[in-house]
């Protein structure tokens, strides 16, 4: 049975290295869930608190109603995936994943029957006989897949499990693991650094910061509405630039547009604008700019742009059949104020959704 987990202020210290200072968060059951962060964020350290690995220095761990904190590693039901693989190399297939049922002294015929199921499941079948030695990453990484979730477990861990395979092999392999836990619902916290991979697997992901979530939210919501700089710049491309709010007016240099967010007197903002949503012209209103070069990259094609303070942006357009703007031309861009992300001046806050100055 899938359990929602919930992380009541949470703290990890290694000696006197607070690495996460207090983290609160309610997954749900049945809900894929991903952490996402840079390196050395603490991802792994909390991934660990829920499979029991890690001491916790404060607060709990719920798995529904019941405390988990000090429950034994082999009492909490879990199914976990690393990125190492983590397959046992002088197991052959079947055997690998039969290690969890053996060891939970589950009858013969029953071992035989879900390993079976299982391996058709992760799409293995054929491999059964081989040993992991002559698997390919991919194959390997289903074997481990197999063998977390053969258990039935409550809730499932992986940490970069695709970090390993190449990057045609990790599209195929995050569409496997999203559909084998939709078939079973198994509550999932899922490890990356990769934000594509991320929004492509995800219910809800939640962007952390050293030891501090920034942002939960569906992926959409962390996209197109980030919760400050720090997430607008982390998930996807974007652009920054500095300009004034003064009521509900932004000056971007000499260009006004009429925005969402609003201020009592003019002060300093910065807005996050993503290649996508300037639009190029070649009329004289809008941020003055000269294309440098731009990139074909069939459907889209990318400007690179130096406005006229001087700052280097990207614009992302759909191509056209010619080549529109040519390097050393001047053109001017435009920005939609109704969908534009506006922060206080440190970046903390965004200020279009509510958030006040
Ligand atoms: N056993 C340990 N002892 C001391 N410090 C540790 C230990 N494990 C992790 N840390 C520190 O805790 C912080 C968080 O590490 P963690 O491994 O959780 O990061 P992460 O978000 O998983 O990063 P990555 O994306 O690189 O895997 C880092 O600063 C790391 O150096
Ligand atoms: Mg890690």
């Amino acid at each position: 049975m899938s359990v929602g987990i919930s992380f009541k202020n949470i703290i990890k210290k290694y000696g006197d290295n607070v690495v996460i200072p207090s983290l609160s968060l309610d997954i749900k059951e049945g809900e894929f869930f991903t952490l996402l962060g840079p390196s050395g964020c603490g991802k792994t350290t909390l991934l660990r608190m829920v499979a029991g690995f890690n001491s916790i220095e404060g607060g709990q761990i719920y798995f529904n109603d019941k405390l988990i904190n000090s429950l034994a590693v082999q009492d909490r039901n879990i199914g976990m995936v690393f990125q190492n693989y983590a397959i046992f190399p002088h197991m052959n297939v079947t055997k690998n994943v039969a290690f969890g049922l053996t060891n939970r002294k589950v009858e013969k015929s029953g071992v035989e029957k879900r390993v079976s199921e299982i391996l058709k499941t992760v799409q293995i079948e054929e491999y059964k006989d081989r040993m992991p030695q002559n698997l390919s990453g991919g194959q390997q990484q289903r074997v481990a897949l197999a063998r977390a979730i053969v258990i039935e477990p409550d809730v499932l861990l992986m940490d970069e499990p695709l970090s390993n395979l190449d990057a045609k092999l990790r599209v195929d392999m995050r569409n496997a693991i999203k559909s084998i836990q939709r078939k079973f619902g198994i509550t999932t916290v899922y490890v990356t650094h990769d934000q594509e991979e991320a929004m492509a697997v995800s219910d809800r992901i939640a962007i952390m910061n050293k030891g501090v979530i920034q942002q939960v939210g569906k992926p959409q919501d962390t996209y197109q509405k980030p919760a400050n700089l720090f997430v607008a710049t982390f998930i996807g491309r974007t652009n920054i630039l500095t300009a004034k709010l003064n009521g509900s007016k932004l000056n971007i240099g000499a260009y006004t547009i009429e925005v969402k967010a609003s201020s009592p007197s003019e002060c300093d903002v910065k807005i996050s604008v993503r290649p996508e949503e300037f639009i190029i012209s070649k009329d004289n209103t809008g941020i003055k700019g000269t294309i440098k070069h731009s990139v074909f990259l069939g459907l889209n094609t990318h400007y690179f742009i130096t406005i006229e303070n001087g700052q280097d942006i990207e614009v992302i357009e759909r191509s056209t059949e010619e080549a529109s703007y040519e390097a050393g031309m001047n053109v001017s861009l435009k920005i939609d104020g109704s969908r534009l992300n506006i922060f206080d001046k440190n970046g903390d806050k965004n200020l279009s959704y509510g958030g006040a100055l």
